[in-house]
């Protein structure tokens, strides 16, 4: 017997409408999905980690219209329409190249397994896009929902403060 469609979603996710159907079929979305299920499993967008799934750690962080949320606190029913940033929002889409945000990173090693380390950056990158000069306190207090189980919290603050020197160098270089 055909499933009955009951509604269909759509999610913008790094620029892209997706369309979802919701319902009981084999294919559908339940009603009681995740967001952080929908972008990794439904999706593919792995680059974001599911850790407690209970709101506690920020591994799951991305940026929902402008705002950095844990997805597996929400769910996909509630994002109809929404606009969703990941991870593999922030690279160069045509390049690959990495943002200079995730640059710093590297450059600065500012983690160590990973795992924590997309939503450090998703954090971070909603941080900065509201505030592009923060101060090392603004920055602690915008990761305090993000936990690292390796320890690496300085190196990520580091790494995100390096970057912001370097974008006010660059900002003074243009204005001379
Ligand atoms: S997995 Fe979402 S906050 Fe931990
Ligand atoms: S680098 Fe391993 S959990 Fe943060």
């Amino acid at each position: 017997m055909k499933q009955r469609i009951q509604k269909i979603i759509t999610l913008n996710v790094n620029g892209r409408d997706y369309d979802i159907s919701v319902g009981e079929g084999r294919t559908d979305m339940p009603e009681s999905e995740t967001l952080a299920d929908t972008l990794r499993d439904r999706l593919g967008f792995t680059g974001l980690k599911v850790g407690c799934g209970q709101g506690a750690c920020g591994a799951c962080t991305v940026i929902m219209n402008g705002k950095a949320v844990t997805s597996c606190m929400m769910m996909t029913m509630d994002c109809d329409g929404a606009r969703i940033v990941t991870i593999e929002g922030l690279a160069d889409a045509v390049t690959g190249e990495l943002s200079g945000l995730q640059r710093s990173f590297v450059e600065n090693c500012g983690y160590q397994c990973g795992f924590c380390t997309p939503g450090i950056i998703m954090t971070a990158q909603a941080l900065l896009e509201k505030n592009p000069e923060p101060t090392e306190e603004e920055v602690r207090e915008a990761l305090a929902g993000n936990y690292c189980r390796c320890g690496t919290h300085y190196s990520a603050v580091e790494s995100i403060m390096a970057y912001v020197e370097q974008k006010k160098k660059e900002k003074e270089g243009c204005a001379q």
